[in-house]
């Protein structure tokens, strides 16, 4: 966070309010002092606090519990704490239960001020981020990365050193499903896992291509109540959720155009202004981008600005292909095989067949690691084995090493587009199965493991003698 919040102070006595505006200062946070109620509600809003300080006896005017009553009818999202003498102890306890988040009794330690706003303000954006989460289609389930190949390693490498130096932003690419959602999420961790506070410290993942045209700009930017019809009450956009954290901008290369210029003011002024709001607040953010895209062909085409191609591209992270990491398919295939047997709770497969790591290495994976992982987690749902073998790799990623797989012989067959008749595949087998043995009924029925009887019963049927 650029500061450690934004609270605004409204109190009759100017004398206090400069006293606990100075502390608040020196503690961090950015103020803004009212003195008197004229107006208040429109100010308080218009400045966008993470808190408000609202004193109960506001001399002339509107009181405090007014103004916290109207503040409720206008939908605001951030905190208020009443501050109460002795003689307003009891519209302190309405305060509460008209919403207000907490009271001090003046004269007050400002001590314990800071540490009730601390606490405030971190429960805020715990909130958000947990509301933004359960709404949030992105999350991915997988938080570690994966992989020891050389060119994995040496990726991870380059991330952690980008992470470390506290990159203001940077690029993911790769095709799809190579995990740059993962990596994100490692990244974010690197950066900020050793603060006490990691807990606190939010990450927020948002599809650029997920919403419809009309709302990605609010939920980008956030907005104020009546910037547009639906626009009901004040919201926060991602990079307020953000701050002081990670915010994850998937799909980055289908952004439209004129997103991307707002993108890139965001990104070079690290400030960002609601939808019909007035104030450029400060934000202090880790842009991740993320995209499956060629942005530079984007850019050639005129699909993507490139002021904010090169904005992005100062450090940028290529993921390779599953395909070509080597072994890595077989360390995730364990990987993956032992976290689904978890999840599930089904018994460990802790063994992979020879036949099956050729076949895992040869195919060329087009889904990448989501591919793998889906295949195997329908193996560990549908099967109940101790070693997981060729004959649970599904059948539609053939066309690789087949010699070496058993299941691999028997399919060679391969079902035409229009569709084929069962017993004409029948037909052909037991015909060739005679070829061979130059029509020896007794081997046939044994290379076709039937009994002399069935195999007669069908050449019959066929015609095949
Ligand atoms: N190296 C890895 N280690 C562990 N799990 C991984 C790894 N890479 C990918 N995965 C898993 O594979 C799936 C796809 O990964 P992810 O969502 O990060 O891909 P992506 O690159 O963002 O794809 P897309 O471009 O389609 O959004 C996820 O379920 C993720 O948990
Ligand atoms: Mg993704």
């Amino acid at each position: 966070m650029s500061k450690k919040g934004r609270i605004f102070l409204l109190d009759d006595d100017e004398l206090i309010i400069s006293m606990l505006s100075r502390a608040l200062q020196k503690a961090g946070y950015e103020t803004h002092l009212l003195s008197d109620s004229d107006q208040a509600v429109e100010k308080i809003c218009a400045w966008q606090p993470h808190a408000l300080l609202l004193d109960i006896n506001l001399g002339k005017g509107q009181t405090g519990l007014d103004i916290l009553e109207s503040l409720q009818a206008e939908g605001a999202d951030f905190p208020v704490v009443m501050l109460t003498s002795d003689d307003s102890a009891e519209s302190a306890i309405r305060a509460l239960r008209n919403g207000a988040a907490d009271y001090l009794n003046k004269p007050f330690n400002v001590e314990e001020l800071i540490i009730v706003l601390d606490k405030l303000l971190a429960n805020t954006r715990l909130r958000n981020e947990v509301e933004y989460l359960k709404k949030s289609t992105t999350a991915s389930l997988g938080r570690t990365f994966i992989g020891e190949s050389a060119i994995i390693r040496k990726l991870l490498d380059s991330a952690h050193k980008m992470a470390r130096a506290g990159v203001q932003s940077l690029l993911l690419t790769g095709k799809s499903g190579t995990g740059k959602e993962v990596l994100a999420r490692n990244i974010h961790f690197w950066r900020f896992g050793e603060r006490h506070d990691y807990e606190r410290v939010p990450y927020i993942a948002i599809n650029c291509t997920a919403l419809p045209e009309n709302l990605i700009e609010g939920e980008l930017f956030g907005h104020v109540k009546g910037a547009f019809t639906d626009a009901k009450s004040d919201k926060k956009g991602v990079f307020e959720l953000a701050d002081g954290g990670t915010l994850l901008l998937d799909e980055i290369g289908d952004m439209k155009p004129e997103l991307q210029g707002k993108l890139l003011r965001v990104l070079e002024e690290r400030t960002v202004r609601r939808v019909g709001g007035r104030v450029d607040q400060p934000i202090d953010v880790n842009i991740i981008a993320a995209t499956n895209r060629d942005l530079k062909k984007s850019v050639s085409e005129g699909n993507f600005r490139e002021d904010l191609y090169y904005r992005l591209t100062s450090f940028t992270l290529e993921l390779p292909p599953l395909s070509e990491r080597g072994e890595d398919v077989i360390i995730l295939t364990e990987y993956f095989l032992r976290s689904f047997a978890a999840n599930y709770s089904k018994k460990p497969i802790t063994s992979i067949a020879k036949d099956a790591k050729e076949l895992l290495k040869a195919y060329k994976w087009p889904g990448n690691v989501r591919e793998l992982r889906n295949v195997i987690e329908r193996c560990v749902v549908m099967e109940d084995i101790d070693t997981f073998s060729a004959i649970h790799i599904p059948l539609d990623m053939g066309g690789t090493k087949q010699q070496h797989s058993e299941r691999r012989k028997i399919f060679q067959v391969i079902l035409p587009e229009e569709g084929i008749a069962l017993e004409t595949v029948e037909k052909e087998y037991i015909r060739q199965a005679l070829e061979r043995t130059n029509n020896n009924m007794t081997k046939a029925a044994k290379l076709l493991q039937v009994s002399y009887d069935t195999l007669r019963y069908h050449t019959k049927k066929y015609e095949l003698l």
